[in-house]
């Protein structure tokens, strides 16, 4: 068992009801469907995340408290979905500016993974989102994500290519929330960004 904890924490529709930020946090980002809260629950092992096949189901900011095996703790953040073009256009408005400003205003933010469909690639939002994050100095792990849709000896060059394309600063993980596969790499990295070398939950704000 990977977690030795996974704890929903709180939900929240704008900044007022973010959690307090008393642990370094690792948020989950993609477009709508990409299988974002599919992963989270395949990284702690248990369904704490709501997923569907109908896009646009996760619209508030969701936090989870999960632990290693060494005790460590972060938050791991599922954000809303961008880029779902049925979804009414008041409500679109609405997410882009939460998610800005929990992007832009949360001190112990230390990363994002940056999820891509294995058969899509990269869309203009992908583009906008990853040159947002690099030029703000936020750390990116990006991961293609449904794997399972790819033969074998396509996903490596599918992985290198969008790397290249998006001048990414490390190659794709290569990860199926379906089949398990690449989980436990994810997960490592996820802690990796998180916690200091030292093991102890890095609480210092940015
Ligand atoms: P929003 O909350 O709408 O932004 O979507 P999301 O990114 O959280 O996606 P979600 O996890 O709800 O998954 C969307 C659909 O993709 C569901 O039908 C999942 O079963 C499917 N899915 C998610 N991950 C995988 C995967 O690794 N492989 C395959 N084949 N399907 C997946
Ligand atoms: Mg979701």
């Amino acid at each position: 068992m990977r977690a030795r904890a996974a704890t929903f924490i709180a939900s929240a529709a704008d900044p007022r009801g973010f959690p307090p930020a008393d642990l370094p946090e690792v948020a989950i980002a993609g477009r709508s469907n990409v299988g974002k809260s599919s992963l989270i629950n395949s990284l702690v092992g248990a369904p704490v995340a709501r997923t569907s096949s109908t896009p646009g189901r996760t619209r508030l900011i969701n936090w989870f408290r999960i632990e290693n095996a060494k005790a460590a703790a972060l938050h791991l953040v599922d954000l809303p979905g961008y880029g779902y073009a049925k979804v009414p256009v008041d409500l679109r408005a609405s997410w882009r500016p939460l998610i800005e400003s929990y992007l832009t205003g949360r001190p112990v933010l230390r990363g994002v993974v940056v999820l891509f469909d294995a058969r899509r690639g990269a869309e203009d939002e992908e583009r906008d989102l990853i040159a947002w994050l690099l030029a703000a100095g936020v750390a990116v792990i990006p991961v293609l994500t449904k794997v399972d849709k790819l033969a074998k000896n396509k996903r490596k060059p599918v992985a290198a290519a969008l790397r290249r394309d998006l001048a990414l600063p490390r190659d794709p993980l290569l990860v199926s929330a379906l089949s398990g596969e690449g989980v436990d790499d994810l997960w490592r990295s996820i802690f990796n960004l998180a916690i200091r070398r030292d093991g102890a939950p890095d609480q210092t704000p940015a």
